[in-house]
């Protein structure tokens, strides 16, 4: 039994103090909500005083990103163990907006994945095709390849701390949702890629997540789908009514 995981995905929103007003208010509308994993993912300013109000509370913190180095001559850059003493609990790679605008590849995605398991944290490694990948036919070989460049030589015992985030690049901030079963096929998919490379029994327990203009009035129908272990939640995860509304329909 997989349990369902919601992310919020902040990206580069939230002074310091809206943050925490934010979680505030969070805090005490998902406080009696169980049996699903809720995640923020401030920016990294505001992590700390996040980890704050969500300190013994049913809500985890993520980082948006991360540097697969524990430390050294890397100006701007922010490392694994820093992020663990900031209380996360989980980073989030590979973000199609990386992949996008700052070069993230494959290789640095699985460098990345790869530190953030070596601290015992969880990686929640984000794929997703473009629409021009979509119509020209390739969303399956796109996903073939960001999957398993993302995971690989992981260990089983590793790939069980992943989350997998599938994110059409063309579903996220423009308002169009992948239709349940668009996304329930790709989940699908991305099951089967994990089953080949490991075991149906491995396969059949990492939490796929669905990405991509999650809004209230969608969530529970695209979390009913047999594959759809959760969301990554970037605009509507700005609000605390409607990111809670999401958390209580993956239950
Ligand atoms: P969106 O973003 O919900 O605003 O489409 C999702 C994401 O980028 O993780």
């Amino acid at each position: 039994m997989r349990t369902p995981i919601i992310a919020g995905n902040w990206k580069l929103n939230k002074t310091i103090s809206e943050a925490v007003e934010l979680t505030t208010e969070l805090k005490d509308l998902v406080t009696a909500t169980n049996n699903v994993d809720i995640v923020v993912a401030p920016p990294f300013t505001a992590l700390d005083a996040v980890n704050k109000v969500v300190k013994d509370t049913n809500i985890e913190l993520a980082a948006q990103d991360v540097y697969w180095e524990d430390s050294g001559a890397f100006t701007g850059e922010v490392s694994v163990p820093m992020l663990k003493d900031a209380g996360c609990e989980y980073v989030i790679v590979g973000h199609s907006e990386r992949r996008q605008f700052f070069n993230e590849t494959n290789e640095s995605v699985n460098l990345k994945a790869n530190a953030v398991l070596s601290h015992d944290m969880k990686p929640i490694i984000c794929v997703g095709e473009l629409l021009d990948d979509r119509e020209a036919g390739r969303t399956e070989s796109v996903i073939k390849n960001h999957v398993s460049g993302a995971v690989e030589k992981l260990t089983s015992d590793a790939l069980l701390s992943c989350i997998i985030a599938y994110e059409p690049v063309w579903a996220i901030g423009t308002g169009k949702t992948a239709t349940p079963e668009q996304a329930q096929e790709v989940h699908n998919y991305i099951r089967n890629i994990l089953k080949e490379t490991y075991s149906d029994e491995i396969a059949s327990q990492v939490r796929i997540q669905y990405g991509g203009s999650v809004k209230p009035e969608n969530a529970a129908e695209l979390m009913a789908q047999p594959d759809v272990d959760g969301a990554l939640v970037g605009g509507a995860s700005l609000q605390a009514e409607s990111f809670a509304q999401i958390v209580k329909n993956a239950i």
